[in-house]
């Protein structure tokens, strides 16, 4: 099993939700963990409750993913604290109403900027390292809507479909570097993402989902699971 005490995660999108959860778990598990999404009060919260309790640090580096130069310094601030960046979690994202018919071209350019550009973005600025050292882990949190189409998430489901075909496609890119990396698609999580939708079951945690990152992190190395969907029962 892989020992992760040490190493070095971003997660972005680490002032809320999965991210947030993410982001505890893997201090628990003994990580430095760079937190990066807008609100700096937010992470600075999660900053300051990582750094007095759990057995990794933290720091919060206040991140717009939509802005290439502001990924660039998260990474760059990344290494200069901890000088290698092991892991990232590519989390942040948006799900905005965003139908064709709609017109709502200001919601389909968020979330094609967060959730597609965003990530590509982050994951270009830590490959060099990661290739560099033979050694790294990228995970994707996608989703089911990245399996499935609804009538309301055409734009949303794009986007998803996107980051899957970034990961398979990166996958092969990388395969023989020592770089792994995972897709994850959560059903329903309970997250400020849901909104007040209605549900008729218990839905996933967030802490669900940082489960099944640290299953993919704990693999041997030369194991790379490249995907992983969860939905409530
Ligand atoms: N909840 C679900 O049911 C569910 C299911 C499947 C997949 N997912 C995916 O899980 C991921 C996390 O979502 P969540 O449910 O945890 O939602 P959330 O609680 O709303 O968290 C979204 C995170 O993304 C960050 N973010 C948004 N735009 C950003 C930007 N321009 N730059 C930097 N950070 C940005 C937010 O931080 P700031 O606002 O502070 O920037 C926040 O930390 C998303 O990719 C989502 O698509 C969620």
């Amino acid at each position: 099993m892989e020992n992760l005490n040490g190493k070095t995660a971003i997660v972005t999108g680490a002032s809320s939700g999965i991210g947030k959860a993410v982001a505890y778990r893997l201090a628990k598990e003994g990580l430095n963990v760079v937190l990066a999404a807008r609100s700096t009060e937010k992470l600075k919260d999660v900053e300051e409750e990582i750094n007095s309790g759990a057995s990794g640090e933290a720091i919060a580096v206040p991140t717009d993913m939509t802005d290439q130069s502001s990924v660039r310094e998260l990474v760059q601030k990344a290494a200069e604290a901890y000088s290698t960046v092991d892991i990232i979690v590519n989390n942040a994202g948006q799900m905005l109403a965003g139908t064709v018919r709609s017109g709502k071209t200001d919601e389909w350019d968020s979330m094609i900027d967060v959730n597609i550009k965003g990530l590509l973005y982050a994951t270009n600025a830590v490959l060099p390292g990661m290739i560099g050292r033979g050694s790294g882990h990228i995970l994707n949190i996608d989703s089911v809507s990245g399996h499935e189409v609804t009538k309301t998430s055409t734009v949303y489901s794009a986007t998803k479909f996107a980051v899957r075909a970034i990961s398979m496609g990166l996958e092969k890119e990388l395969a023989r570097t020592g770089v792994r990396v995972t897709n994850i698609s959560p059903g329903m999580v309970d997250t400020p993402l849901m909104g007040s939708r209605s549900v008729d079951r218990k839905i996933l945690d967030p802490e669900n989902i940082a489960e099944a990152i640290v299953y993919a992190l704990t693999q041997p190395t030369h194991v790379n699971v490249n995907e992983i969907t969860i939905r409530p029962v």
